[in-house]
């Protein structure tokens, strides 16, 4: 079921244009711009009652939670918190009836994420899935919830459920701020984004062929075993997530780093022959990402750049860029996060890995 494709990872990348779309089908009318999700409606207002939102997931999944909390604050008004199944199980962190947690899972059976379901549910919190299974654990044991019908995915790198994960969470913050009039144009500007996504994937997709080279050139056999990835902001959760995607098939050891943490550490790895990737799109924090580049280049430091296409300034000039379509700030990262998971792959394949099947892992995993 492979296709025109020598790997499920490489197809599971390239139904991302599809899959976004199913995961919003029926949810949005792009026409009058409202977000009905049918998994919600019965707790509508419970949720939008509780005094804090806690997000809990394990891998790829927590990623996504890392990629849509600034968002989901910013529209819901709710202090969000972001916390790995493992972490919150290991600090048997406070939880009361108030309280609403939301499971984040692919597979709907991750044993660490299920266990975090059970303690919260027996503290009577109000309890969310978003999961990509029909009928598993976490959809069933969970009070109510959102599948995101990203389809089956066969890889056990994660990536089309990962951009599905974050428009499902995405439309769950539209929805909960549909009654607060002072959203509606950051409400309506997030809606459009969404309708424009699937084909500013498509355009993201076309960089394949350039992606591939430069896998090569600039990453490729003869290069350190190592690779730090730089953003901050919304392209946080871009650098972790495209690290883990390239230690998990390329074997690669592959750092993702705040740039706002830059300077109080990580710099001192910076030299002419560390390989770098800085994601900076044009959005509010591009000058604190300037100033991050211009710490790195002063360091000898030649990161790839993954920027907008519309950026012309002068600042990537001897440096090689990847570049984007530019999308609204809270999704840009569903778009920047393509080529690293089109990179790791041909990093795996250069190295005559398999990416579909990496060393050590599996695709669901229910041991704790
Ligand atoms: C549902 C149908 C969909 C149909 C649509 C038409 C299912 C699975 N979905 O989609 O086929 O086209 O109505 O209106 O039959 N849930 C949880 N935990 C989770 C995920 C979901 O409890 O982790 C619950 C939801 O609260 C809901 C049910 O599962 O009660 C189905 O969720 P979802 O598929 O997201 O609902 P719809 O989009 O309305
Ligand atoms: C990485 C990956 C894992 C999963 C993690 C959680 O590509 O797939 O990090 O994201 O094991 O799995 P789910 O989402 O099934 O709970």
């Amino acid at each position: 079921q492979k296709g025109a494709f020598s790997h499920f990872m490489l197809k599971e990348i390239h139904e991302q244009v599809e899959s976004v779309v199913n995961t919003m089908r029926g949810r949005i009318n792009f026409d009058d711009r409202r977000v009905v999700l049918g998994g919600l409606r019965s707790q509508l207002a419970n949720i939008r009652r509780s005094r804090r939102l806690i997000f809990i997931a394990c891998g790829t999944s927590y990623h996504s939670c890392v990629a849509t909390r600034a968002l989901f604050a910013e529209l819901t008004e709710l202090p969000v918190s972001v916390e790995l199944a493992s972490t919150f199980l290991d600090e048997q962190m406070p939880v009361f009836r108030d309280d609403c947690c939301l499971y984040v899972s692919q597979s709907g059976e991750t044993k660490d994420t299920l266990l975090a379901l059970q303690y919260c549910k027996e503290r009577g919190a109000l309890c969310l899935g978003v999961t990509n299974t029909v009928g598993s654990t976490i959809s069933r044991e969970t009070h109510c919830g959102v599948h995101i019908n990203a389809g089956p995915e066969i890889s056990v790198a994660s990536t089309k459920a990962y951009t599905s994960q974050f428009i499902a969470l995405t439309m769950i913050a539209l929805q909960l701020s549909d009654d607060n009039y002072a959203k509606l144009p950051r409400r309506n500007e997030v809606i459009d984004g969404l309708f424009n996504l699937s084909n500013d994937i498509k355009k993201t997709l076309a960089l394949e062929p350039q992606l591939k080279t430069l896998s090569k050139e600039e990453f490729g056999t003869d290069k350190s075993a190592n690779l730090i990835l730089i953003g901050r902001g919304f392209q946080t959760a871009t650098v972790l997530e495209g690290a883990l995607k390239i230690k998990e098939v390329s074997y690669i050891h592959a750092e993702g780093i705040n740039a706002g943490e830059l300077k109080h550490g990580p710099l001192a790895l910076i030299d002419e022959k560390m390989p770098i990737i800085m994601v900076m799109p044009k959005d509010r924090h591009y000058s604190d990402s300037e100033n991050a580049l211009k710490q790195i280049t002063a360091r000898y430091g030649k990161p790839v750049v993954i920027c907008n296409d519309d950026d012309d300034s002068s600042n990537f000039s001897g440096l090689k860029t990847i570049r984007v379509p530019r999308t609204v700030d809270a999704l840009q990262a569903i778009i920047n996060v393509v080529p690293l998971q089109i990179l790791s792959y041909f990093m795996a394949t250069d190295r005559s890995f398999d990416p579909d099947s990496p060393r050590n892992l599996a695709k669901s995993v229910t041991t704790a």
